[in-house]
């Protein structure tokens, strides 16, 4: 499978920054052995998109509601989302968490509605830095999972420890390897054969200088890039520095 290297823009950009990106990463897709998606804000989905339009490079938001539409001010509905013509969502990042208080079971609807709306849902799984140094983040990262994903779910995993978002601390190849592994055993018990082809990917603090010793791990589906992803040039590194897929 190719690998899926994703840029999360979070609260960053302007329809100057997705019209360069556009055009360097049209060009340059087709040259490329992963694929490609791009979550602006909201605000630039559909622009993003256009611009986009006849290449293989997908574009996402960044959340969902999970109601389809209603009295949720300041939201929006998955369907929206994909009528502006994203194909991607996602969800339950740390910073929603933290930030909106979003619990695991409002991720676990927020899946679901994503799925109703023909989305993928990219759901965000990770422990912060005191769960990490008790030597929980295995049984919070499993935990997280359990209760976020729907029964009919079908997606991509990111793994995101929260203390190397943004801070250029990343975890081992070991570390790395150890977690991928776990999730892998959690979404095969509970989906079976489906649940051993969903990509899991990695999230925080990926910079060209570190993509390719990360993307080397088999265990790694591709990469969830945050502030990297703003630089057209690195994250054009970051994605040259995928693993050609299997044969
Ligand atoms: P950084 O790549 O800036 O560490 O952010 C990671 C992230 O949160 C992507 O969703």
């Amino acid at each position: 499978m190719r690998q899926i290297i994703v840029g999360n823009w979070k609260m960053n950009g302007t329809a100057r920054l997705a019209a360069g990106q556009a055009e360097i990463l049209r060009e340059a897709a087709p040259g490329l052995v992963c694929d490609l998606v791009l979550c602006p804000p909201a605000t630039l989905i559909a622009a993003l998109v256009a611009r986009l339009a006849g290449s293989a490079i997908g574009v996402g938001g960044q959340d969902c509601h999970s109601a389809a539409s209603g009295a949720h001010t300041g939201d929006i509905a998955a369907g929206m989302l994909a009528e502006a013509g994203a194909r991607y969502v996602i969800l339950g990042h740390s910073e929603r968490r933290a930030d909106h208080g979003e619990t695991d079971a409002m991720v676990r609807a927020k899946a679901a509605a994503a799925r109703a709306a023909g989305l993928t849902p990219i759901v965000c799984v990770g422990e912060n830095e005191a769960e990490q140094l008790a030597g929980r983040a295995e049984a919070v990262v499993v935990g997280q999972l359990a209760a976020s994903l729907p029964e009919d779910f079908s997606g991509t995993i990111a793994y995101e420890p929260i203390w190397a978002i943004g801070t250029g601390r990343t975890p081992t190849p070991e570390d790395v390897i150890a977690m991928h592994r776990a999730i892998r055993a959690c979404l095969a018990e509970r989906f079976g054969v489906a649940g051993r082809a969903f990509p899991i990917l990695y999230g925080g603090s990926v910079k060209a200088a570190n993509a390719r010793e990360i993307l080397a791990l088999p265990e790694v589906g591709g990469a969830l890039v945050g502030g990297a992803s703003l630089d057209p040039a690195e994250f054009l590194a970051i994605a040259r520095a995928a693993r050609p897929p299997d044969r």
